[in-house]
């Protein structure tokens, strides 16, 4: 598979649409950081699991970390080392602009996933991805095997991410009627070639440059892991939205899962 064709890709589109998801929000997040101690993070499955692994006093890695507002709250749980990763400059210029205005103690670093530097290796006690990160990644096999040696021994990985069923369901922009419709299939063999919108902040509409999807299922994700030697102690399932585009399923109330939580350990 040719991993760098997609990642490229995807930069490009990320680096597109960061300007107009900062026009909307940066002043915003701004505000909430100038509270000391600020934690972005709200979801109670993930705070919890937060507390039982106890983030204080541990190195953490923040993998499609984009504008690095998780991490800084992570940094502000009372974890020690922090090193945010992400594919665009212009998010990475933000997250570091951040920390620097607020003095919340994090690197950030601009690099695709698949090209980590060495020296990271072996130095963190957690490693984090959160929504919408699998999605962008071509090959989760090769991926967590990087995640296993970003980690030390019985480190851990912790995956708060949309939910591959919910990938089968209509977007709140699809105007059908029924958005508990099932109308794409669950096994692909190729990624979605999309070239929609990435504004789904500011909600511009726009024609955007060319982004590659993978929808990974869950048996891909529980393979990859255990074959990558993790340990999956946790695996819990949601009808929280964390694609920021089934708003309207989870407001049926209907029992759909649209997000999960891995939390496996390095064996
Ligand atoms: C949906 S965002 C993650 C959002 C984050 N959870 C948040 O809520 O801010 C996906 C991020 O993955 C990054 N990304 C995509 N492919 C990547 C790659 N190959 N290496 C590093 N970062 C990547 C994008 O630049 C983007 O910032």
């Amino acid at each position: 598979m040719q991993i760098k064709k997609y990642t490229a890709a995807n930069k490009e589109a990320w680096n597109e649409v960061m300007p107009k998801h900062q026009k909307a929000s940066k002043d915003y997040l701004d505000k909430l950081f100038s509270q000391k101690g600020f934690i972005i993070q709200s979801d109670a499955d993930l705070l919890n699991l937060f507390s039982e692994i106890s983030v204080k006093n541990k190195n953490v890695i923040h993998l499609c970390c984009n504008n690095g507002i998780e991490l800084l709250s992570i940094k502000n749980m009372g974890a020690a080392r922090c090193v945010g990763i992400d594919i665009s400059e212009i998010a990475i210029e933000e997250a570091k602009e951040r920390a620097e205005k607020f003095s919340i103690e994090c690197e950030f670093i601009c690099s695709d996933v698949f090209d980590i530097p060495h020296d990271y290796y072996n130095s963190f006690d957690i490693v984090h991805i959160t929504s919408g990160c699998l999605g962008w990644i071509p090959d989760t096999n090769l991926f967590f095997s990087i995640c296993r040696k970003l980690l030390v021994k019985g480190g851990v990985f912790l995956i708060h991410e949309i939910h591959p069923f919910s990938e089968m369901l209509p977007f709140d922009s699809n105007p059908i009627e029924n958005k508990a419709q099932i109308i794409e299939p669950y096994f692909r063999s190729e990624p979605i070639v999309e070239n929609s919108s990435l504004d789904y902040i500011g909600k511009t509409q726009y024609e955007a440059k060319t982004q590659y999807w993978f929808v990974h299922t869950i048996s891909t994700l529980i393979n990859s892991l255990s074959g990558n030697g993790f340990l999956i102690k946790r695996f819990i399932e949601s009808t929280s939205d964390l694609s920021a585009g089934h708003g309207e399923i989870e407001k049926l109330n209907a029992g759909i899962p649209l997000g999960m939580i891995i939390f496996a350990e390095k064996l």
